[in-house]
């Protein structure tokens, strides 16, 4: 027995790793081949966040995203549903739009090469033949369609016509969050950033908080249990010296007197007049939905963070700020404190992430070593290695 696990006390309920758990292989964060794996065997087969259901609002919007190779058209049809079809012609496979959103007019989907049209259910209308050939049937010829989930005001797509349950991609109950109306929430800002580094990079940098002390200081003051690296309460091994112990720096949430994410912790929206005491105490929940978003809810506004990987080290993240209608339309609150401090907690995470990124192409370094306080991770790259050999 060494020296040090002599020593070692672990609470019941402690929720940390007890052993060093070895990392994924360094090359799954730069090499391009198992990049392209795991874009097939992981985001073509999960539910990705596309945008808000109010960036369709009119019947015949659309937005397209690029996913590597692939790209997704999401269109609001006349009879208000949305629908996802890959970004292509069914005749010779050109993009059928070029920007990123817009109207279609009346007429429908016009593809620019030789106007095939189609509704925008997809369905092919009109060829440009003077004669289509003896047999040809434009009803073989739709667009190819999309799994497509319209959940509380987020639009999600699905790259394969079997995605696993919507419910099922969320680590808690969806309806965990209704009590903030999430439907009825508009956007009060946006935020688009791109990191240096590996989709998987960012994951695992959310999925701890050691880094928390060092890295946010301003974070680590707001909430204190980020202070002393924990996530929760049960994340100290000999969390029962202060099981009943209400300060937020063992019970976790706010600094006495904030209520928010905010510069000062004072609240820049209208509060959610739903939620509960329990949930204003926390200060912050969390729902996530690997690999394309996290959902983070505070009394008077919800942050949505969306990634999408652009390279095998380099992924692009945006931020979505949800506020309460009545909040954006008083001229008399202004939310730049809440923007102002995700600004700086997530320009942090975006730098370190990068930091984290360069080294590890180091020749020696074949994998890292995860420490009790990485649990999450260790479920994350569970997660990521059971994707990657799911038939
Ligand atoms: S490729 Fe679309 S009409 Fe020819
Ligand atoms: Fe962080």
């Amino acid at each position: 027995m060494s020296a040090n696990s002599s020593a070692v006390r672990r609470d019941p309920g402690y929720t940390g790793l007890t052993t060093p758990v070895e990392a994924l292989p360094a090359s799954y964060y730069f090499d391009p081949a198992h990049y392209q794996r795991e874009l097939k065997q992981i985001w073509q087969r999960n539910w990705i966040y596309i945008c808000r259901s109010s960036a369709l609002d009119k019947p015949r919007s659309y937005v397209t995203l690029d996913l590597d190779t692939q790209s997704i058209l999401v269109v609001r049809g006349e009879d208000n549903i949305a629908r996802a079809f890959f970004n292509t012609c069914r005749h010779r496979g050109a993009a059928l739009c070029r920007s990123s959103a817009g109207r279609f007019p009346s007429a429908g989907i016009v593809c620019p090469y030789h106007s095939w049209r189609y509704s925008l259910k997809g369905e092919l209308l009109q060829t440009t033949s003077a004669q289509p050939g003896d047999g040809f049937n434009r009803h073989e010829f739709p667009l190819y369609d999309l799994p497509l989930t319209e959940w509380n005001g987020f639009i999600f797509v699905a790259l394969t016509e079997r995605p696993p349950p919507f419910e099922k991609s969320f680590d808690l109950p969806i309806n965990r969050l209704d009590d903030w109306q999430m439907a009825s929430l508009a956007v009060g800002h946006t935020l688009k950033k791109t990191i240096k580094c590996n989709w998987k990079v960012f994951w695992e940098n959310y999925n701890e908080c050691l880094h928390c002390p060092g890295v946010h200081p301003k974070l680590a003051q707001l909430v204190p249990i980020f202070g002393r690296a924990l996530l929760e309460r049960r994340d100290d091994p000999s969390w029962q010296d202060h099981a009943a112990d209400e300060d937020p720096k063992y019970a976790g949430g706010l600094r006495g007197g904030a209520q928010s994410w905010t510069m000062d912790g004072k609240p820049v929206g209208v509060l959610f007049p739903r939620v509960s005491e329990e949930d204003r105490k926390a200060g912050h929940l969390y729902l996530t939905s690997v690999p394309s978003v996290f959902i983070v809810t505070h009394v008077d506004y919800v942050r949505v963070v969306r990634l999408l990987p652009l390279g095998p080290e380099l992924t692009e993240m945006s931020i979505e700020f949800l506020f309460l209608p009545e909040t954006l339309a008083d001229p008399q609150r202004n939310i730049s404190s809440a923007v102002e401090f995700t600004n700086i907690v997530m320009r942090e995470d975006a730098e370190i992430c990068e930091v984290n990124q360069r080294g590890l192409h180091a020749l020696p370094h074949r994998q890292g070593v995860l420490m009790p306080e990485e649990y999450a991770i260790r479920q994350f790259q569970d997660w990521v290695r059971a994707e990657l050999t799911r038939a």
